[in-house]
């Protein structure tokens, strides 16, 4: 079964509204000999650049996510976002469990499951992050991290929202670092994540899920990483914050 490869760019904490319009613009006016088609291409900004960036992509198809998603309707929540204001806001993506939310917010499986539940209650496609830390892939846990985070993460979802959710591998020891998974070991981590979700919603599910890669994926590695069997694109932080790195990336992950 082949699987469109999808390409998210996780602008974490910069670009401001002007300076997301202006990346958006570079991406758009080289979209002439556009691969952008060819894969799905998301960009998600930071709250306060949204409105901006939604505005910028009219008419591309280019796709636009957020970073994080309450799991209540609206309430006494101060600081968070919810999947109504998101969908209102034009979003169609939503990146959830990140490492940096888990690492520095408190985010535990438990709330990665209840955000991922808002987002398919909205009907926003949830980008959820899986990945283990430095001392767990040493102490031989990788595939127990992973296990553990795919069962209290998808929890109660339906197959058919589990076929339309996309899991991002992010072993935390390569976000931001340089020291890219090799592609061996990103397909080894990754064909574990297929298989455990084949364990809980079925083979057939699992091979319509998409994986992708996250930590330090560049133009210079996305091609072997995409070429592997079970990696079905990236979600890219620091080669996401120029258009020239992030065109570049994308082609080579398509294999140009
Ligand atoms: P880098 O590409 O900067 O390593 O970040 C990866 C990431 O965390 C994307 O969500």
């Amino acid at each position: 079964m082949s699987r469109k490869v999808i390409i998210a760019g996780n602008w974490k904490m910069n670009k401001n509204a002007a300076e997301g319009k202006a990346l958006v613009d570079e991406l758009k006016a080289a979209c002439g000999n556009c691969c952008c088609c060819e894969a799905d291409v998301v960009v998600c900004p930071p709250f306060t650049t949204i409105g901006a960036v939604v505005e910028a992509v009219k008419g591309t198809a280019i796709k636009v996510g957020a970073q994080n998603i309450h799991w209540a309707d609206n309430g006494a929540f101060t600081g968070e976002i919810s999947g109504d204001m998101l969908k209102s806001a034009g979003v169609e993506y939503v990146i959830i469990g990140h490492s940096e939310r888990r690492q520095y917010f408190g985010e535990t499986d438990a709330t990665v499951n209840a955000r991922l539940k808002a987002a398919l209650k909205y009907d926003l496609i949830p980008i959820v992050c899986v990945g283990e830390l430095l001392d767990e892939r040493e102490s031989g846990k990788t595939e127990e991290v992973l296990t553990r985070q795919i069962r209290g993460g998808f929890e109660g979802i339906s197959a058919d929202e589990m076929a339309k959710t996309v899991v991002a591998y992010e072993p935390v020891w390569a976000i931001g670092t340089g020291k890219t998974a090799t592609p061996d070991i990103a397909q080894a981590a990754h064909a574990h994540i297929r298989k455990e979700i084949a364990g809980m919603f079925g083979e057939e599910v699992a091979e319509k899920v998409r994986i992708q890669y996250g930590g330090s994926m560049k133009a210079a590695n996305a091609r072997e990483l995409v070429a592997q069997k079970d990696i079905d694109g990236g979600l890219i932080g620091g080669a996401a914050l120029k258009a020239g790195d992030f065109l570049s990336l994308i082609k080579e992950a398509l294999g140009k």
